[in-house]
């Protein structure tokens, strides 16, 4: 199978192409309640989900993005549908993160607060096999040296404590969206895109250098761009050959070999 390539066709094809225990993470935004118009918009969400099990190595993660949408006043439910039918194929829902939205897009919602965020379920076969967790310093400002404080306990005695220079963030990933979410011009030319940015730190977190990245619909190609800047080797599909003509674009600026191929 050939891979760094996006396929012009339907997932199910190339999932079905690829040998099993292939994929060691899938990074996607699935097509959800019919939120947007996509040209040849299908989604078999079973068939998908049972081959993305078989392709993924064991301990490889599967990181869903995806949030519901509003009909008659209440949320669809789509998100948690979605995640519950990933744990009845055998993956585990490993982490519920939250992409959170900087900058919303300004909508009447009624009596709702203005949605902000989207879920990023991260489903794994078995435990993740890599962790690599993005650190920040505990004391913004005091960066990254660990600091001694001491502390009087119930008994007055004093007694030293370290306080480790760095923690691991949160699960709650806050990001620009629009147009300062990717320096790309043309990826803005499709409709629903995530922000480069998220995909670098999830691709950071649960790969490899030289480890292999899907993404089943794979849109502008952020998911294998920010793959390649972060040198792991990716694999994508997408449906419509408008889109894979603007994901190959896009990527032909950092993988000149997508425009000897195309
Ligand atoms: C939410 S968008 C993904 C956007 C992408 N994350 C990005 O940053 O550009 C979903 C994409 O899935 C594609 N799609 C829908 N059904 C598909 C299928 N069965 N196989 C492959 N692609 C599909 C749509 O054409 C659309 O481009």
């Amino acid at each position: 199978m050939e891979i760094n390539k996006v396929y012009p066709e339907n997932c199910i094809e190339t999932l079905t192409r690829m040998p099993d225990d292939f994929l060691d993470l899938t990074l996607t935004s699935p097509p959800y309640d019919d939120l947007r118009t996509y040209n040849g918009y299908e989604f078999p969400l079973n068939n998908i989900i049972e081959l993305l099990f078989k392709k993924t190595k064991p301990g490889g993660v599967v990181v869903w993005v995806i949030g519901d949408r509003t009909v008659n006043g209440s949320e669809s439910l789509t998100s948690f549908k979605h995640a519950i039918e990933f744990t009845k194929h055998g993956f585990s829902l490993h982490d519920t993160m939250l992409y959170v939205k900087n900058n919303p897009i300004p909508s009447d919602c009624g009596k709702r607060y203005r949605q902000a965020f989207e879920y990023m379920f991260c489903f794994s076969k078995g435990q993740p096999g890599t962790f690599n967790p993005i650190m920040q310093a505990t004391q913004p400002g005091k960066s990254f040296k660990s600091f001694r404080i001491t502390k009087v306990g119930r008994n007055d005695l004093a007694h030293d404590h370290v306080v480790p220079a760095e923690r691991k963030v949160s699960n709650m990933f806050f990001y620009n969206v629009g147009t300062s979410s990717s320096r790309d011009r043309i990826a803005f030319e499709h409709p629903a895109i995530f922000p480069e940015q998220l995909a670098m730190d999830q691709i950071f977190t649960w790969t490899n250098e030289g480890d292999l990245v899907y993404d089943c619909f794979m849109g502008s190609g952020t998911t294998a761009k920010a793959a390649h800047v972060l040198n792991r080797n990716w694999i994508g599909s997408e449906i419509s050959k408008e889109y894979v003509e603007i994901a190959n674009k896009r990527l032909t600026m950092y993988v000149p070999e997508i425009c000897a191929a195309a």
